[in-house]
């Protein structure tokens, strides 16, 4: 599930890359979490779903829905595939569980593979990950054909998988021909929502007098932006502090920067702005530095008067941040490496899709 988090940051802030990606999830002994899910993302939109439990594959975009009428066959075809797959993850479980001389506890297995497509200059990326209990084992290097192993205990089965040229071939084929043609596809079933454009909510918030200032956009789309701060319509390199790009669980992102104020005159507060810039957007969005706009939960001596008012806004500030902090997508958590080197061939056939 970790894998599944980095991916929503994969391509933050490029030009126009559009990514169409799998990942499958083999496991067991996970509380509360079926042996396999399969999920597929468009441009970081989860798409379809599949669990073993549910043993069927539905469309999670009210949009992905339309594929049936050009299709007619496509959601049975990806069901008895990911069946398929559930049948080998759960040998491959049984081989991780042997081979790693722990039959114990829990094991994860995560495949990614996919293709990015870029629509200004059509080039075209495959892409293939695997991790065994959260840690990366082995990455596809598409452009040479071959695997590289990350963990030096796969190095056995990184050699393996790249003597096989034909599956090599295949696999190539499968993620820079194939699944950029389903990528172009689904971008046009998802057109309104996926290539629209949103602008944010702006805001000025400051925890007390003496704190940065921090500028907040939030519910913009696509993830394509810029946000600086600006002295006499110069951006600031100093005393400026970026923060990370958000993702909000209406599909849309957040970001933020702080301006130190602590060198800045009360009297030249006027000649600084916050400046937003969405791609595919002409104009910038300025929020002028004004104390009157600042939102804060600082409270020099309460009166019956302002409070209400400053609690709400302490509620609004609380609520932004927790949903920040809540969604980060950065994190990628980082367990046990296996201890055995494994011939475990079986894994292949993790990526190798229905024929
Ligand atoms: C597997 O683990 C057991 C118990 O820890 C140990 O006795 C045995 O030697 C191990 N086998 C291998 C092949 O490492
Ligand atoms: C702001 O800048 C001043 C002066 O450079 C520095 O002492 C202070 O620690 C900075 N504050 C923050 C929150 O970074």
């Amino acid at each position: 599930m970790q894998l599944i988090l980095l991916l929503l940051s994969c391509h933050v802030a490029s030009a126009a890359i559009h990514s169409l990606k799998h990942v499958y999830t083999a496991s067991s002994e996970v509380p509360n979490f079926p042996e396999f899910v399969a999920v597929v993302f468009v441009d970081g939109f989860q798409t379809e779903h599949y669990s073993s439990i549910t043993k069927t594959t539905v469309p999670t975009q009210a949009w992905m829905s339309r594929v049936t009428a050009d299709d007619p066959e496509y959601w049975k075809r990806q069901t008895s595939y990911w069946e398929g797959q559930e049948q080998i993850g759960r040998v491959n479980i049984e081989i991780g569980k042997e081979r790693f001389n722990r039959t114990e506890g829990i094991h994860v297995i995560q495949v990614l593979n996919g293709c990015e497509w870029d629509d200004e200059t059509v080039e075209v990326n495959g892409f293939g990950l695997i991790s065994h209990n959260g840690e990366d084992v082995l990455i596809l290097d598409m452009k040479a054909q071959r695997w590289i192993a990350i963990k030096p205990q796969f190095l056995r089965t990184q050699h393996k998988w790249n003597n096989d040229k034909s599956w090599l071939e295949f696999m190539e084929h499968r993620l820079t021909q194939e699944c950029p043609v389903r990528l172009k596809n689904s971008l046009m079933y998802g057109k309104s929502t996926l290539q629209r454009t949103e602008l944010p909510r702006m805001s000025l918030l400051q925890k007390t007098p003496w704190s940065p200032v921090s500028c907040h956009a939030t519910g913009f789309y696509p993830d394509r932006a810029l946000m600086f701060w600006s002295r006499d319509g110069e951006e600031l390199h100093e005393h400026v502090v970026h923060g990370e790009l958000l993702y909000n669980h209406d599909g849309t992102f957040q970001m933020s920067v702080d301006l130190n104020l602590s060198l800045v005159k009360r009297d030249d507060w006027w000649r600084y702005d916050c400046v937003f810039q969405l791609s595919a957007v002409e104009d910038n969005i300025l929020t002028k530095l004004d104390p009157a706009v600042i939102r804060t939960n600082w409270v020099e001596k309460p009166s019956a008067t302002t409070l209400p008012i400053t609690l709400s806004a302490v509620v609004a500030v609380v609520s932004i941040l927790t949903l920040a902090t809540g969604v980060t997508v950065y994190k990628k958590k980082k367990a046990k490496s296996p201890s055995d080197s494994p011939d475990n061939v079986e894994l292949s056939e993790k990526l190798k899709p229905e024929t």
